[in-house]
């Protein structure tokens, strides 16, 4: 056992500890019930970066809730890691399903996690992952092996849209400058195949809302006769999907790009079973866009899917009635190329060009953000692949996601440094969904997997 390792044995008890005290408070920041809470984990995280060996930590305040910023730097001539987590979570709901209270931590074995899982809101995304890289730091700097400077940026707001961070971004250059930026917000294929993350998809969410008469009708003495909101607003969102599963939204495909053969082979080799998927889901059939793999449908290609949809009378028993309103929430996944800001208005004037004249539809977008992917012939790259290999004993393979962080893109934008996605979880470990967990086992090997990061990247920016 090395130092590294053994540090984490001594000290393992204790960071579990930690992270299930930084569980318990429930920080989510779409629910400003919780505002007092958001603002207690900030704090949080403040103290813990402070005592975890940061030389300088700062609370900064923001139009909305306040980004942590810690430092050490060591020489200036050495280059600078910038980590990137965020302290805030989704909301816990449906709370029915939960097993055990979404912030009463408790440590349980799972099929996946032989050595338990940590079950609670946040675990694995982001405050499980945040977490490891505060430990990887107190390691280096209580052992003396911290190699390089460091900075870290942890943020409230990334569940809800990263405003105010996209806002404190461009207002601070010089301090956020830095040679590289390191996340752990993503996943990994499976414990014995460890992956790094290299695309994540860019993101449109918008609301739209159909009005019909001015108020609730009689269905019986109006139906028939005038337009059902709800009929017309299934009607339109049906529309936006093809017979092979396409979207039809003219233009929405232009930039997409087209993903070489050798990717899709590459891609082709990382491990899946359909059987699995379709058992760990309780499906019988998958169902995607057509001449497409599930993994490249979730990766490589875009989406569009009601995230929510809501209008008329949903309470118990019957209510005859034709509703005036109806709603609905919907996102885009997009790739890379596709722009944001473009999708969302070629989605508006084709949801308003398809309504008919018997109602208005209203389309609001909410936000969003580019899509990314990381280069794989980088210093960077090649130092977290070394990483892995050296407490895995097997080399990473490159795995592009579904999932979105569209700081990501503005961070390069903005501070022309690439990122690094080293992310820890499970697909199986259910963020944003009841009984979200992370396993013990990747708790500990993220920080053990990091400090060889920062050795590797120091060592080959020579
Ligand atoms: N950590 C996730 C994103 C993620 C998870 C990427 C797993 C890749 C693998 C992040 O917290 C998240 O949930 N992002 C949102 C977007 C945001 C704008 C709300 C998402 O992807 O829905
Ligand atoms: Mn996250
Ligand atoms: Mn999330």
């Amino acid at each position: 056992m090395n130092t590294l390792q053994s540090y984490i044995k001594t000290h393992q008890k204790r960071f579990l500890n930690e992270l299930i005290a930084l569980l318990k408070i429930p920080s989510v920041s779409a629910d400003t019930a919780y505002k007092k809470e958001v603002l207690l984990t900030a704090d949080f995280v403040l103290e813990s970066l402070k005592k975890a060996g940061c030389d300088h930590v700062e609370l900064c305040e923001t139009p909305g809730y306040p980004i942590i910023y810690g430092e050490k730097i060591i020489d200036k001539k050495l280059p600078t890691v910038l980590v990137y987590g965020h302290y805030d979570v989704q909301p816990a709901d449906p709370i029915d399903l939960w097993n055990s209270p979404p912030f009463e931590p408790v440590i349980k074995k799972t099929a996946l996690h032989p050595e338990g899982a940590i079950f609670a809101r946040g675990a694995c995304d982001d405050k499980g992952q945040m977490y490891m890289h505060v430990k990887a730091l107190e390691y280096m700097t209580k052992t003396g092996n911290l190699p390089c400077n460091v900075k870290f940026m942890i943020e409230g707001e990334e569940e809800v849209g990263s405003e105010s961070l996209a806002w404190f971004i461009p207002r601070n250059k010089e301090k956020l400058a830095n040679d590289v930026i390191l996340i752990s917000d993503t996943g990994m294929v499976a414990n014995d195949t460890p992956s790094i993350t290299t695309g994540l998809r860019g993101l449109s969410y918008v609301e739209v809302a159909v009005t019909g008469p001015n108020r609730d009708l009689h269905s019986g003495l109006y139906g028939g006769a005038v337009a059902n909101p709800i009929n017309i607003l299934t009607k339109m969102i049906a529309s936006l999907h093809d017979e092979n599963n396409q979207i039809t939204i003219p233009g929405f495909y232009d930039r997409v790009e087209n993903v070489s053969k050798e990717e899709k082979a590459e891609m082709a080799k990382i491990p899946f079973s359909l059987d699995h998927y379709k058992e760990a889901l309780n499906i019988k059939d998958i169902y995607g866009e057509k001449g497409f793999t599930t993994n490249e449908r979730n990766s490589i290609r875009p989406t569009l899917d009601v995230n929510g949809i809501w209008g008329g009378y949903t309470g118990e028993g019957a209510k005859t009635v034709i509703a005036s309103k109806a709603f609905a929430k919907i996102s885009m996944r997009l790739v890379p190329n596709q722009d944001w800001k473009t999708i969302t208005q070629l989605f508006k004037n084709h949801f308003e060009s398809i309504a008919p004249k018997a109602v208005t539809v209203e389309v609001t977008p909410h936000h969003g953000g580019q899509g990314y992917v990381t280069p794989i012939d980088t210093i960077a790259y090649k130092a977290a692949s070394k990483a892995y290999e050296t407490s895995f004993g097997k080399t990473p393979i490159p795995q592009r996601s579904g999932g979105s962080i569209p700081i990501v893109a503005l961070f390069e934008e903005h501070l022309k440094s690439k990122t690094i996605l080293m992310g820890f979880g499970l697909d199986s470990d259910a963020i944003h969904s009841p009984n979200e967990h992370f396993g013990v086992w990747n708790y500990l090997k993220g920080i053990e997997t990091l400090p060889y990061f920062y050795q590797y990247f120091t060592e080959m920016s020579k």
